[in-house]
């Protein structure tokens, strides 16, 4: 089944350029451009607060969307993993759409919060990628995810497939609501159809990673740095080397550095910054400089133009296509997966099955 890949991991990761378009294909319509979500019988327009609730890369996406939902629908959104959220007292108003994400539709923390929130009436939406799942049995708008079975611990395509999800919703909600016309709507909905062929683009520098995957190997502690609706990807970069290289690794918001983390800076710690091009890429680079002067060791991963500016005096570079700001956080996730995966290569470890993790977390 694995075909060609040594690895399932490996294969879901190549996977993601053709299941991120059949995702896409079912939320958004080529022939003019348009968001066509399926049918529901709650009037979106009036959704005055987004509750998001998930765990682990679910929840990464999660914050991915919380991005978008202020930026296009102008909608508040909270958010919280689902361990936290359930024994919290969560205020939810009438009048509340409470958002679940989630790959295999049964974890138990996310199952129990989505009935916790039914009971409060808010109404109830599921990104799951198993349409029989009890999450999507339990929606009143079941958006599913078309990445097909996904056999790796570590979730991958499930991850981006969820992104893609998430931002024809925020889009959606953006026109309901009146504040996208068509022509933004068109435009949104071409930037998100551009994402399958980036996707591709950013798996051509496969073998680049490979070959650097031995600087990151020895190391005890790795950092990843992010911002805005890149950051959450740094999060997830740090949780997939975790998982599959038994590496310590930690996200950061790049400008949070300064408030304590960037202590641990030394010439023993690689630190993966992420920095598309864009209105954000300045400032992220001025974090890692900040970095680089007490001796870090900066992988920057960018485009052409951004490495041209800021890759010099870094161990290594890792080049992705240029992307609107958009897209990036699908494209990006590619090269820390693929980072992960080498890492954990070149250490041997069983990447499909890492120790003590189990693919559907069914115990609370
Ligand atoms: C990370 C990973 C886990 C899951 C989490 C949620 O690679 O696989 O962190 O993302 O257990 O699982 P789902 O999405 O099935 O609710």
């Amino acid at each position: 089944e694995k075909g060609n890949y040594r690895h399932f991991m490996q294969k879901e990761i190549f996977e993601q350029p053709t299941v991120v378009a059949q995702t896409l294909g079912s939320y958004l319509r080529q022939a003019d451009n348009s968001v066509a979500l399926p049918q529901f019988d709650f009037d979106i327009s009036t959704i005055r607060r987004v509750t998001i609730v998930a765990c682990g890369t679910s929840y990464y996406a999660g914050l991915v969307a919380k991005y978008w939902f202020e930026q296009f629908a102008r909608v508040p959104v909270d958010i919280d993993v689902a361990s936290e959220f359930r024994y919290r007292e969560p205020v939810l108003e009438d009048g509340g759409l409470a958002l679940f994400i989630s790959q295999s539709g049964e974890t138990a923390d996310t199952l129990a919060a989505l009935r916790h929130c039914k009971e409060a009436g808010q109404t109830i939406a599921v990104v799951v990628n198993v349409p029989t799942s009890s999450m999507a049995r339990e929606a009143d708008l079941l958006l599913p995810t078309h990445a097909g079975p996904e056999i790796g611990v570590a979730s991958t395509k499930a991850f981006t497939c969820q992104l893609a999800v998430l931002a024809a919703l925020a889009a959606h909600m953006a026109v309901k609501k009146g504040l996208m016309n068509r022509e933004e709507e068109s435009e949104v909905v071409a930037h998100l159809l551009e994402a399958p062929a980036s996707l591709n683009a950013a798996l051509d520098h496969d073998e680049d990673i490979a070959a650097m995957a031995h600087l990151i190997a020895p190391a005890r502690d790795v950092l990843y740095l992010g911002r805005g609706p890149d950051y959450p990807l740094a999060l997830e970069g740090a949780l997939k080397l975790k998982e599959i290289s038994y590496i310590h690794a930690e996200g950061y918001a790049a400008g949070e550095m300064k408030h304590g983390p960037i202590a641990l800076i030394d010439d023993q710690v690689p630190v993966v910054v992420l920095a598309p091009s864009g209105p954000l890429f300045e400032k992220t680079v001025s974090n890692m400089e900040e970095v680089r002067a007490r001796g870090g060791q900066v992988v920057l991963i960018s485009d052409a133009e951004g490495l041209a500016e800021a890759g010099e005096g870094c161990i290594a570079t890792i080049e992705m296509p240029k992307v609107h700001p958009l897209i990036a956080p699908l494209v990006y996730a590619i090269p820390v997966q693929l980072l992960a995966y080498h890492v954990a290569c070149v250490k041997g470890t069983d990447v499909d099955q890492p120790r003590n993790l189990a693919k559907s977390v069914t115990v609370e």
